[in-house]
């Protein structure tokens, strides 16, 4: 069975004065209706894969690599290919909402224009459906939004704004850049449940990048964890918490309120500086003399993969 998408040894670097090289053979894969999470430290490279999959990255980067959706390499689609898929087929929510939405065009609007464009809708049948996705979200009388301006509302009311324009089209694959972030619980529930209703009605798979672990350990099917722009561990949510198995795994979950605030000793390497052997070797509270001079394969076992030689 072919994936939904298949990133296969994506590596991206950026020219310049120093250049670096900031994702190094990251794979994985999604199915259909399946969703996987996207979890690290902030810098490790979250966002450089989810921009990388949308081809949204600034002209100085280079990608190698393959990342094949439905099928398609989208490394080698042209321009006006992948506009086609974007916000129709392929989605993303971005992680910096205040910049994505146009202060001149009404929320209404907004909204409407990709099922107009996508989906030939008429004025009557895009008004229906921006109202029903407006709801959704938790605003209890949407008629008032669909004249008004993003400058009206508060941070938190553009993310839901924007997850309700990310989210209108059905997308066969959405990519969620920190959804809850900036949001009070009442309102992260709500977009939980909008993004999780997505999947079951629409089926739709997600790609989730987020901070927060609840968020992700009640929405996601699998886990990928990443650091210094690789992934260490890939496993499926269940299996992860209860036993994470690679070090850093392990002091992520272990930072959580819940296990103790224990944070993390040291700080996550500089990506033009990774150090030598295993990238997470000075932080990690297992180090062994191999660890400080080979690098470690991510090899899978049982029911997840996993780059440490403790676990080979
Ligand atoms: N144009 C660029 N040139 C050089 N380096 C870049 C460029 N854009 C991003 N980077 C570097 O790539 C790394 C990964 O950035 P990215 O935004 O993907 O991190 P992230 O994991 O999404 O972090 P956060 O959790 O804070 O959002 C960072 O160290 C960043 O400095
Ligand atoms: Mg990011």
């Amino acid at each position: 069975m072919n994936s939904l998408l298949d990133v296969k040894k994506l590596k991206v670097g950026f020219e310049g004065a120093k250049p670096v090289n900031v994702i190094s053979e990251v794979s994985f894969s999604i199915q259909k209706g399946e969703n996987l999470a996207l979890v690290g430290e902030s810098g490790c490279g979250k966002s450089i894969i989810a921009h990388a999959i949308l081809r949204l990255l600034a002209p100085e980067a280079r990608i190698e690599g393959s990342i094949l959706f439905k099928g398609r390499e989208l490394l080698k689609l042209s321009e006006k290919e992948m506009a086609k898929l974007r916000g129709n087929e392929l989605a993303i929510i971005f992680q910096n909402a205040s910049h994505a939405l146009n202060p001149v065009y009404s929320i209404g609007r907004q909204l409407a224009e990709p099922l107009r464009i996508h989906q030939k809708s008429g004025k009557t049948d895009a008004t229906k459906k921006v109202l029903k996705a407006l709801a959704q979200l938790g605003f209890s009388s949407p008629e008032k939004y669909l004249k008004f301006y993003p400058s009206w509302g508060s941070g938190g009311m553009n993310q839901r704004f924007l997850i309700a324009s990310s989210t209108i089209l059905e997308p066969e694959l959405l990519i969620a850049d920190e959804p809850s972030k900036g949001l009070d619980p009442a309102r992260i529930k709500e977009v939980e449940r909008e993004l999780w209703v997505l999947g079951k009605e629409a089926k739709s798979s997600l790609l989730l990048i987020s901070h927060d672990l609840g968020f992700v350990r009640r929405l996601a099917d699998k886990i990928a964890v990443l650091y210094s722009g690789e992934i260490v561990e890939l496993a499926k949510t269940s299996v992860f918490f209860k036993q994470p198995r690679h070090p850093y795994s392990q002091g992520l979950l272990g930072s959580l309120p819940e296990n103790g605030f224990v944070p993390i000793p040291g700080l996550a390497p500089a990506l033009c500086e990774s150090p030598s052997g295993c990238r997470f070797h000075p932080r990690c509270p297992f180090q062994k003399e191999k660890c400080l001079r080979e690098h470690p394969e991510l090899k899978a076992r049982e029911e997840r993969a996993v780059r440490c030689f403790l676990w080979a």
